[in-house]
């Protein structure tokens, strides 16, 4: 390989001696042959000479051909102090270039982790609209199959597609809220925005997608809560101010109909009370729902008290509460004032809907065998059932039953003096208490409600 290059270097490199011998032979002071001769004999000394450069030039001519490659093998050995300098500032060259690119393959690993952590999905959009890249949440989401294809071809709606049109076209970016239902359900917020592009990144846009399915039905139930509860409270405002104008008018001196008014007056007030009573409750069951219960308490000795205070109410009625309690009852986690007021709830509607003259079965019984809904299954748990003999609630009502406000039939509720609420207060502390509660109800022959508690210790 070496002699390639050799070669013509001694050709030039003779050029000065070749010139001196060529006019000492036309001045004759030389003769042909010896010039020659002589001429021949420093070209091979020219090229000895030279030899040992030209092969430190190639091998760190290679060296050098091979530095991007990681390969610490390959330093050749040298003869040539002038190669071996090359050679030196290359190897610094090499060090500087190796660490150059550690720290950006660092840098870069640590965009693409940081990206794919975001627990939104992001899309990355050529001038086409086309997708050319996607962090770890959109694959999860729309699956690894969209690299190349149309933003239109994964989300048909026309806002965002318009929104990512204009960004491509050099306007600003934009959010557009869609409700999607393919490839997946909810309602979104989709933010474009315009990529600078630094490099060769063919990404021109980028498109971050924020769920906000559980924001709409918060702000949902907000509304429908404010709704519900001022409509609740206008009915029997609107009374007391009817019977406040009667009173004052129409029926000033009339002494009875003062009698009654006021009575129906007391009864509406109290209702409203008992609303307000009720919300303040459950607000502050919800506000604590997460954080868990201290203290231990006695079902078996909590729903007898309940019981023992419900009988007059249930004799009025004709009616019975049997109970049947396992003959040790084991505490359960929780407070006694809190779980009252899930029997207290559940006895008094057990009362209010169920038939004059039937019995209300109680059951108080430990069980290890819990029941699919039920957080906590490493330890046994209380369960108690109220079963009454009403006329039953139909199958399509059973999920909503524990809604706030929800009644099967709102007037019927109302004119028992019902707010609605019982039921939404049972679940919430149940929940807090890490139970569950089941509802089993036929029409027309009765409703069983059923309450899973964990044991304490
Ligand atoms: N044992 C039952 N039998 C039949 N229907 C029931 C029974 N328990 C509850 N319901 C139905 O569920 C609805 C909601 O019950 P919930 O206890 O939350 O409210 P309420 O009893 O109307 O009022 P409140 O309990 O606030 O006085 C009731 O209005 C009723 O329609
Ligand atoms: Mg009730």
């Amino acid at each position: 390989m070496h002699t390639r290059r050799l070669w013509p270097l001694v050709t030039i490199l003779s050029v000065p001696a070749v010139a001196i011998f060529v006019v000492l032979v036309v001045a004759q002071a030389i003769d042909v042959l010896p010039a020659l001769i002589a001429m021949a004999a420093m070209a091979g000394i020219t090229a000895l000479l030279l030899k040992p450069y030209i092969q430190d030039l190639e091998d760190v001519a290679r060296f050098a051909r091979g530095l991007p490659l990681d390969e610490e093998a390959g330093v050749p050995s040298l003869r040539t102090d002038i190669a071996n300098d090359v050679l030196t500032a290359l190897k610094l060259a090499r060090r500087h270039f190796r660490s150059q690119s550690e720290e950006l393959m660092g840098r870069l690993k640590f965009h693409e982790t940081l990206f794919d952590s975001l627990p939104s999905p992001i899309l990355l959009l050529d001038a086409q609209r086309r997708i050319v890249g996607e962090n770890a949440a959109a694959r999860k989401t729309f699956g690894r199959q969209q690299r190349d294809r149309d933003l239109a071809a994964l989300l048909r709606h026309p806002d965002l597609l318009d929104a990512a049109d204009k960004v491509l076209a050099g306007e600003a970016g934009g959010e557009v809220e869609l409700t999607l239902t393919s490839p997946v359900t909810g309602e979104y917020r989709a933010m474009v925005e315009p990529l600078l592009r630094p490099g060769s990144s063919a990404a021109a846009a980028v498109l971050s997608l924020h769920d906000i399915t559980a924001l709409k039905r918060v702000e949902q139930m907000r509304a429908d809560f404010i709704a519900n509860a001022s409509h609740e409270l206008r009915t029997p405002l609107a009374a007391v101010l009817g019977f406040i104008e009667t009173l004052r008018g129409p029926a000033k001196g009339d002494e009875d109909a003062h009698e009654r008014f006021l009575g129906i007056m007391f009864e509406q007030a109290s209702r409203m009370s008992r609303l307000v009573a009720d919300l303040l409750n459950l607000s502050r069951i919800e506000l604590h729902e997460h954080s868990r219960p201290e203290g231990e308490a006695n079902l078996g000795a909590i729903v007898r008290r309940v019981a023992t205070g419900l009988e007059l109410t249930a004799s009025e009625k004709l009616m019975k509460i049997d109970l049947n309690l396992d003959e040790v009852v084991p505490d359960v986690i929780g407070q006694e004032d809190e779980l009252t007021q899930i029997f207290q709830n559940l006895l008094d509607n057990a009362l209010k809907y169920g038939r004059e003259g039937t019995p209300i079965i109680v059951t108080v019984r430990t069980v290890s065998d819990l029941p699919p809904g039920m957080p906590d299954k490493s330890r046994p748990a209380v369960m108690v059932s109220v079963k009454d003999h009403g006329e039953g609630i139909a199958r399509e009502h059973l999920p909503r039953l524990t809604e706030r406000f929800f009644r099967v039939d709102t007037a019927r509720s109302r004119r028992l003096g019902g707010t609605g609420l019982g039921l939404a207060i049972v679940k919430h502390v149940v929940n807090r208490h890490r139970g569950c509660l089941q509802v089993e109800s036929e029409l027309g022959q009765g409703t069983t409600f059923t309450v899973y508690l964990p044991v304490a210790g």
